[in-house]
């Protein structure tokens, strides 16, 4: 370590120290009671001192940026800037209006989807910030005798029913109507937070991530 090579030329104040010596001073400094000057007693007892305070301020740096990265962990958003945490997803409202393959297109191109619900919490929410928009929502059937399906496929579980004969769904005043493909209306997207993407896999303290994974 260069702090204890730093501290030996005071070992030897009358030249600079040999190999030879470097190795037998060492070894003296660890049989500190056996010293036999005063001067190479504090001399050693110097160098333990700095490595002490070496290793107190390494550790001490360590355990900043490991408080550093939880940090940066809780404050920073578990959402995109302009989205909207609710639950453990974000949710996105547009600010103009589009068919509905627009609609996801643009969610898909923010890594998300039309907004889904999987709880009465979200649609409540859901309903309250859609305010009197009508809202593309990632609710699609095939016809109107197919079951409705979220966007990965999975089945609706028909929470609340949906009104109307077409094949893709928006929240409205009164709850989820249905409409045709090319109707324009504003739209949600969703996704899981960045907390919840994480904890689907097993627990993984974050200083070990890739730094790419938030
Ligand atoms: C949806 O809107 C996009 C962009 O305005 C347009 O290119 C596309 O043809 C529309 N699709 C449907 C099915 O209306």
């Amino acid at each position: 370590m260069s702090v204890t090579k730093a501290s030996l030329p005071m070992l030897n104040p009358t030249g600079s120290p040999q190999e030879g010596e470097v190795d037998t001073l060492q070894g003296k400094c660890f049989k500190i009671i056996c010293s036999e000057s005063p001067a190479k007693f504090y001399c050693c007892c110097g160098v333990i001192m700095v490595l002490t305070v070496a290793v107190v301020a390494l550790s001490v740096v360590l355990s900043a940026t490991k408080t550093e990265q939880i940090l940066i962990k809780n404050t920073y958003a578990a959402c995109p800037r302009n989205w909207i945490g609710f639950g453990n997803k974000c949710f996105y409202f547009s600010e103009y209006t589009s068919n509905w393959t627009f609609a996801q297109a643009f969610c898909m191109a923010q890594e998300a989807q039309l907004a889904r619900f999987d709880n009465e919490e979200e649609l409540n929410f859901l309903m309250r910030l859609k305010a009197n928009f009508d809202c593309w929502i990632g609710l699609h059937r095939e016809s109107s005798q197919h079951a409705w399906k979220w966007t990965d496929n999975t089945e609706y579980n028909n929470m609340i029913p949906i009104r109307g004969e077409e094949r893709y769904a928006y929240l409205n005043n009164n709850g989820i109507s249905s409409n045709r493909i090319y109707s324009q209306r504003m739209w949600i997207c969703s996704k899981l937070d960045s907390y919840s993407l994480h904890c689907q896999t097993p627990f993984i303290p974050s200083w070990h991530l890739p730094r790419d994974a938030f």
